[in-house]
């Protein structure tokens, strides 16, 4: 599949969750059998040489993402979710949001100390999130080898400020 016939699968949805967002809605892209085909293989492309042990997911979308991507390489899965929904005794990060502040967390212990990791998630936009995963990944002691998106909103500088933190990233769909 070309590069602009995927992008185009995923669908732009006016004004949610609030007036004015342009919602970017990747559900159409996974619902393309196709689609869902090419994405996963592009992301697996790019994470392959770096011989990631584990591919981490970020709730929601990127356990979706994640857990595919898991599977195709081979590589086990975790997930990263917003604070109070895993069971296990947890490790866990607070970050600013434009209103607020929001809580990651992951299940101690399951990201042993110099495990090579894959960040993934459907969509960057200004990076908040994504930094912040890498940040509680690091502080278990792992290796941030990439973060890998579906999407990517530049005019929001997500790519930027994860680079700028040391934290190589890529997206398929800018
Ligand atoms: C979206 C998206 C990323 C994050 C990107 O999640 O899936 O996780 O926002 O934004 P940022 O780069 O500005 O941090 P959302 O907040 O919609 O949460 P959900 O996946 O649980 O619905
Ligand atoms: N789509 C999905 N998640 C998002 C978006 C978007 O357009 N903007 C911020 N998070």
């Amino acid at each position: 599949m070309k590069i602009d016939e995927l992008a185009a699968l995923v669908r732009t949805i006016p004004d949610f969750p609030k007036p004015g967002i342009q919602f970017r809605d990747v559900t159409t892209l996974l619902a393309d059998p196709h689609g869902f085909a090419d994405l996963v293989g592009r992301m697996a492309q790019l994470a392959q040489p770096l011989d990631p042990q584990f591919i981490v997911g970020i709730e929601a979308r990127g356990f979706i993402l994640g857990a595919a991507l898991a599977h195709a390489m081979g590589a086990g899965f975790v997930p990263v979710r917003k604070a109070g929904k895993l069971p296990g005794r947890t490790v866990g990060i607070d970050y600013v949001l434009e209103y607020g502040t929001d809580r990651l967390e992951l299940h101690e212990g399951q990201i042993p100390a110099g495990a090579r990791v894959v960040l993934v998630d459907d969509l960057i936009a200004t990076g908040g999130t994504a930094l912040a995963a890498a940040q509680l990944l690091r502080e278990q002691g792992a290796i941030v080898l990439m973060a890998l998106f579906a999407v990517d909103l530049p005019d929001l500088g997500g790519m930027a400020a994860l680079e700028a933190d040391g934290v190589a990233a890529s997206a398929i769909i800018a």
